[in-house]
């Protein structure tokens, strides 16, 4: 029934048919998408969970560009490790457990931010000392395999000392507790945790490098076509496409999704149904956020080669 719309994967036809508001609605969902870099990313983390104990526990740096993804990958990591219930002994466990930076990086927010992920509340009369044990003492008990800090930027807020502190905290879990601790950031705080010299050898560090004019990129472009509700093939496979996606993006992953999600609803609305080179003008009025990226970036780029 739906062999009209042989160019979208056949489990996403159905959208296809789906009203115009409907189908813009659809674009504009959360999905998690299987990226090259992600998948690669991923593995790295699930290598740490089967990873047994032993003295010096092996850390792993999740680093790159605002918008390549970071916290997309985290949560699914921690989603494909979600709490489960053990009806025998009536206790959760919590093997990926994952928690924010707090906006002040010292040992008691950490201690919240990690309680709370915890599922613990009422954390007012606890003392970091009290905090600190009952943090160690759950951990082991959910049986938590990684520990996951998002945003570890967030660290560079405070001050020398602060950030000293926060660092022995990380370390101090990671010897005490004998879990691998995963940190996402930039490159700020990759140079941030490199500091720190007994931390910096036993963090590994995976880059999310921005998409470029090759293979994988293609391969990503031909995936929309496959994936977008749109009624006609789009024709992203272009050196042109590419091109523009390029300039109008800087590659950043979050950037050119939302160029695409951008570019599919204007399809929708003007009823042009299809994507290509031409759906990425950099002057149109539907692309506002991209196009102001794009701004700031040409006047970065100017008199360098493009790509
Ligand atoms: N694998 C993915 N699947 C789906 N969307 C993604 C994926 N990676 C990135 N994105 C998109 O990019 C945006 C930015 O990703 P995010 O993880 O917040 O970046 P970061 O944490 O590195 O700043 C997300 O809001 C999402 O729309
Ligand atoms: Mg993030």
């Amino acid at each position: 029934m739906n062999v009209l719309y042989s160019h979208i994967f056949p489990a996403y036809r159905e959208y296809a048919e789906l009203t115009d508001e409907a189908r813009i609605d659809w674009l504009r969902r959360d999905r998690w998408i299987s990226l090259p870099q992600a998948e690669a990313a991923l593995r790295h983390l699930e290598d740490l969970v089967i990873y047994p104990p032993r003295g010096r526990m092996p850390c792993l740096l999740l680093f790159g560009a605002t918008g390549m993804g970071k916290t997309e990958i985290v949560s699914r990591f921690s989603k494909l490790h979600a709490p489960q219930f053990d009806i025998r002994t009536g206790l959760s466990k919590m093997p990926v457990l994952l928690a924010q930076i707090p906006p002040e990086p010292s040992e008691e927010q950490f201690y919240t931010e990690v309680l709370t992920a915890l599922n613990c509340v009422d954390l007012s009369r606890l003392s970091v000392r009290s905090m600190r044990a009952e943090a160690r003492q759950l951990l082991a008990e959910v049986e938590t395999k990684v520990l996951v800090l998002d945003e570890i930027d967030k660290m560079l807020a405070g001050t020398p000392r602060q950030q000293r502190v926060f660092l022995n905290t990380i370390r101090f879990l990671t010897n005490d507790l004998k879990i691998p601790i995963v940190c996402a950031g930039t490159e700020d705080a990759r140079m941030a945790v490199l500091m720190d010299p007994n931390l910096a050898d036993r963090f590994g560090a995976f880059e999310l490098m921005p998409w470029r004019n090759d293979h994988a990129l293609r391969q990503l472009l031909a995936s929309f076509s496959g994936l977008l509700p749109l009624r006609r093939p789009s024709m992203l496979d272009t050196v042109e496409a590419r091109q523009r996606v390029l300039a109008l993006t800087q590659g950043v992953t979050g950037r050119i999704f939302r160029l695409i999600e951008a570019a599919a609803v204007t399809a929708i609305r003007d009823g042009r149904e299809m994507l290509d080179a031409a759906s990425f003008e950099a002057n149109d009025v539907t692309l506002p956020l991209v196009s102001m990226f794009t701004s700031a970036g040409k006047r970065r780029t100017i008199g360098r080669a493009t790509v």
